[in-house]
């Protein structure tokens, strides 16, 4: 799969982002992907005219990611009341979940920091989406405790990491001292992968089947700080590759194949035991 790219929105794009933030958020189409807001609301998403705005003014740039010229995810950054704002961010609905919002995420933070120099950066999100809040969250964004009467903001993407929920399918009373479960033997076949928390460190580990063999690397690219579980994850080749930038790793020993990565991503144990998969960061 060719490398996601990203470009800034013109006049032109107007119809087209229109289209894509209206499918991830309105409507049966949006049901697809986890951003909808079609039980929630109804009606225009966004407007035309002021997405116009967004594209004229200065320090405000509307993100454009694509692939093979496909637009598939966009999102608003700007300049307010001395931070970054980020805003309008919308996936595909049948995309989301595959690693293409926090690529977009992590380039407008990127333009929010470098190209701006802002200190911060701000979103609003409605305030009865715990699971959303959660997420970002998760990223290192922390709440403000500011609140503004609808409507503004919601952004939305991706799917929570596993967590220990599954636990409970592999066994009463099933616990392995220092080691984090990953999920019952069985649920993770050949091809598949899965992102636990070390539950002594919080490290994030991304544990992989290949052909029967399970490995654990740190869910982290060794060339920037990005998930390596948003990227594609070749079960024949036994490589991952990081959706931000293109680097390819071994699976099975964390090894990076190609720039811009040079640096290895650590390796973790991954052991079967009380009918489930464990892992842990063992480095102590
Ligand atoms: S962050 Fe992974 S290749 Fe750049």
């Amino acid at each position: 799969m060719s490398t996601l790219t990203f470009r800034t929105a013109t006049a032109a794009d107007i119809p087209a982002l229109v289209s894509l933030v209206t499918s991830a958020y309105r409507g049966e189409v949006s049901k697809q992907g986890w951003t909808t807001e079609a039980d929630l609301l109804d009606g225009q998403r966004i407007d035309p005219d002021g997405l116009l705005r967004d594209i004229e003014r200065p320090h405000s740039r509307v993100l454009i990611a694509e692939r093979d010229g496909q637009m598939l995810a966009c999102a608003h950054v700007a300049v307010e009341d001395g931070a970054g704002y980020f805003g309008m961010f919308s996936v595909r609905p049948d995309l989301q979940g595959g690693g293409v919002g926090k690529a977009v995420i992590a380039e407008a933070e990127r333009v929010v920091r470098e190209d701006w120099q802002q200190p911060a950066i701000r979103m609003s999100v409605i305030d009865v989406r715990d699971e959303l809040i959660a997420f970002y969250e998760r990223r290192g964004y922390a709440r403000t405790g500011i609140k503004k009467p609808f409507p503004y903001g919601d952004e939305r993407f991706g799917i929570p990491q596993a967590r220990r929920s599954s636990l409970r399918s592999a066994g009463e009373g099933a616990v392995s001292e220092n080691w984090t479960f990953v999920c019952a033997l069985g649920e993770m076949l050949p091809g598949e992968m899965r992102t636990v928390f070390d539950e002594v460190t919080g490290t994030p580990i991304l544990v992989m089947n290949y052909d029967g063999d399970f490995y654990a690397l740190e869910d982290r690219c060794s060339h920037e700080d990005f998930e390596l579980s948003s990227g594609n994850y070749d079960g024949d080749e036994a490589t991952i590759e990081c959706i931000l930038h293109g680097a390819k790793f071994d699976i099975r020993d964390g090894r990076a194949l190609c720039a811009p990565a040079y640096s290895p991503v650590p390796k973790f144990p991954v052991k079967q035991e009380h009918g489930g998969l464990w892992t842990r960061d063992d480095r102590g």
